[in-house]
């Protein structure tokens, strides 16, 4: 049986350090302290960035397969540590302990990928004699780190989302200091305790949970290269207003739309949408919050997920069967709880679900939801979707663009030419075809356009961002 410690340090330039036991972070489920964890002060941040600064050479220098080296060490540890960190999560984030290992096999995948990507970072060689003035020059670039990285993560996948900043940081050469979500700090913590173990240049890594208030330094200080932000939408674009010259990153959330064409297999697109609707009680940025059905088949799709959604199992995310847990908390439960209940007094109805009990939200499915509703505009970030009705797939792909957001979105369907049309028209980062927008593997890109976002993730992506061209040019005599 899995045991969590009572109390647990920050990572301050790659030590443990135990400056207080400030932080009580509960077992989402039950309500009770969890362990304590300790707090960095914006003193202990400032040595944190001064560390990160004083590591940038010494990181820069180090060789890829050095580099390569301390990423398997990562996965060769999280493997032996996967059950441990699973609990951590499914304690710290209510999430069903099914879905807390499925995290832990992303994390693990998520540093495979960077240790693969480390050895190949590379540059082009590129003629430059173009014209008469350039003849005899010759020229080439290559990418470098671009130095001290400030990455803050967020509480709904507290282990993988950490990962897709950690692990490109490391294999791009780049120090860091990270502030993880003050909910769900521990599997940061885990992967300072495991980054510990390693030979990197000390500074080269922080871990700092603190409270927004006193995290400024965080986003503004100047030393700082790049700011990588996940989290909402508000928080993040607020964030990159006060980053000054850093380059920015965001990841931020949407109101992803599923579209279930009338060729689609209903069967399956049934399961799918279910586990894109309510997987980790619907608190992922590309969680399904609006269902587009093709009126043919409308009424019988809403049956079979309405028949469905009322056989999902809520309660204790330490249960293996459970799927729904608690939301992070009582006061994002209530808050969506709200924003059905002005949903419904403005016409809404709902078809399953609709009743909290502190902070757990039943899956609650809807109809009929105004245009002009939080429910329908906003990112939900709870286990609540609603369903629309369309005639034409070109009409459908209107809807899905009517949003301020743009993260993913999936299609069911079997007609290619209207795939490549959705690829075409679709102003999200990306389509997903015959499965909904939550799918993800980890080397994708993976991220979004209008408010949900700026830049991609998916190591490979995330490495492009910190790192910048270097170029050289020679003069041949
Ligand atoms: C997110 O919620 O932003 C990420 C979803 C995922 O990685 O699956």
């Amino acid at each position: 049986m899995t045991q969590l410690k009572d109390r647990y340090p920050l990572y301050l330039n790659n030590e443990a350090h135990f400056p207080n036991a400030d932080l009580e972070v509960t077992d989402k489920f039950t309500g009770e302290v969890a362990f304590r964890v300790a707090m960095a002060t914006p003193e202990i941040i400032e040595a944190g960035i001064a560390g990160a600064v004083a590591a940038a050479g010494p990181m820069a220098r180090l060789p890829s397969y050095q580099r390569q080296a301390v990423l398997q060490h990562c996965v060769d540890r999280f493997t032996e540590r996967s059950e441990e960190l699973a609990y951590a999560l499914c304690v710290e984030a209510g999430k069903p302990i099914k879905d807390s290992e499925g995290e832990v096999t992303r994390l693990i995948d998520t540093f495979r990928i960077a240790a693969e990507e480390s050895v190949r970072i590379t540059g082009e060689v590129q003629p430059l004699d173009i014209s008469a003035r350039a003849r005899g020059y010759q020229g080439m670039w290559r990418r470098v780190p671009i130095g001290p990285c400030s990455f803050i993560s967020p509480f709904n996948f507290p282990l993988n989302l950490a990962a897709h900043k950690v692990a490109p940081a490391i294999a791009a050469g780049c120090p860091f200091v990270m502030k993880p979500a003050s909910r769900t700090p521990l599997g940061a913590i885990i992967m300072g305790e495991v980054l510990a173990e390693t030979d990197l240049p000390r500074g080269a890594f922080s871990i700092l949970p603190a409270h927004r208030e006193g995290a400024d330094l965080f986003t503004t200080d100047d030393r700082l290269k790049l700011l990588s932000f996940t989290g909402s939408p508000a928080v993040g674009w607020d964030l990159k207003a006060k980053a000054g010259r850093k380059k920015v990153v965001l990841e931020l959330g949407g109101n992803a739309a599923v579209i279930v064409d009338r060729d689609a297999d209903l069967d399956d697109a049934l399961d799918r949408t279910i586990f894109g609707a309510f997987y980790q009680s619907g608190q992922s940025c590309i969680g399904v919050q609006r269902i587009l059905i093709h009126r043919e088949v409308y009424d019988r799709f809403r049956d079979m997920l309405v028949a469905k959604t009322k056989t999902l199992v809520a309660g204790d995310p330490k249960d293996r069967d459970t799927f729904i847990g608690p939301m992070i908390s009582e006061k994002e439960a209530t808050r969506l709880d709200g924003w059905i209940q002005d949903a419904v007094a403005a016409g809404a109805t709902i078809l399953c679900g609709g009743s909290r009990d502190g902070a757990m939200l039943e899956a609650t499915l809807l109809e009929g939801v105004p245009d002009d509703t939080r429910l329908n505009r906003e990112e939900a970030f709870g286990p609540v979707a609603f369903l629309i009705p369309f005639d034409t797939f070109d009409q459908a792909l209107d809807i899905v663009n009517d949003s301020k957001f743009g993260l993913q979105a999936g299609i069911f369907t079997r007609d290619l030419f209207q795939v490549l049309d959705a690829w075409d028209r679709l102003e999200v980062g990306g389509v997903i075809v015959n499965d909904v927008p939550s799918y993800r593997v980890d080397n994708m890109p993976y991220g979004g356009v209008k408010e949900s976002g700026l830049g991609r993730e998916g190591v490979r992506f995330a490495i492009q961002d910190m790192t910048e061209i270097r170029n050289l040019v020679i003069r041949r005599r």
